[in-house]
């Protein structure tokens, strides 16, 4: 049983930090954390990834990092008829609690402004969502410019890997018992 998550240009070294952590603590031997790094975070902080992960990395052996595009997207290549993107959006995404992720499957995670570009969205075979109720009100962005994105509030993205992470590896059946052994 394998798992692929992908963050795709995460640009806190927190948010990396947390989902080695994550990967680590929920599907250590089955999951594997691959980050695209176009801005190089996970090497420029990477003291700071290593601390936020709460040092699981120095045990963590699946994870890799990209920082080309072109070899970005020729991995997601070879993945193909298995790939999931989160989305905050309910349209034509399927809710993760009824969502039936497959051995090997890879799961993308979009940047914490952004979201996922829409010609990696376009390599997915599938979207899933977690759902949420809270609704989205006028807020600023990181310029201080007032936006009010979309009809719902979204999650951040240290919320989103591990529930995302847990109901997939749940639903894989690799949990036999508290400690997953
Ligand atoms: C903070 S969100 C990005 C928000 C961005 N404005 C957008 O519309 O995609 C960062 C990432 O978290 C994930 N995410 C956030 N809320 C989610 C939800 N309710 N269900 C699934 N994934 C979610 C997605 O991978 C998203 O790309």
């Amino acid at each position: 049983m394998r798992m692929h998550l992908l963050l795709w240009d995460v640009e806190y070294s927190l948010n990396i930090g947390l989902a080695i952590r994550d990967c680590y603590v929920l599907g250590d031997g089955i999951v594997d954390l691959m980050l695209f790094d176009p801005r190089g975070v996970a090497a420029s902080k990477a003291e700071e990834v290593r601390r936020y992960s709460s040092y699981t990395m120095d045990h963590f052996q699946s994870f890799n990092t990209i920082t080309d595009k072109e070899r970005a997207m020729s991995w997601l290549e070879t993945k193909r008829g298995n790939i999931i993107a989160t989305v905050p959006d309910k349209d034509g995404a399927e809710d993760i609690m009824t969502f039936d992720f497959a051995d090997g499957c890879v799961v993308m995670f979009g940047n914490e402004f952004h979201g996922l570009p829409t010609d990696i969205m376009d390599l997915a075979d599938s979207k899933a969502v977690i759902p949420m109720r809270g609704k989205a009100y006028p807020r600023p962005d990181s310029t201080g410019k007032i936006v009010g994105i979309g009809k719902q509030r979204c999650l951040g993205l240290s919320a989103c890997v591990p529930i995302v992470l847990f109901h997939a590896l749940n639903k894989m059946g690799v949990y036999h018992g508290w400690n997953g052994t």
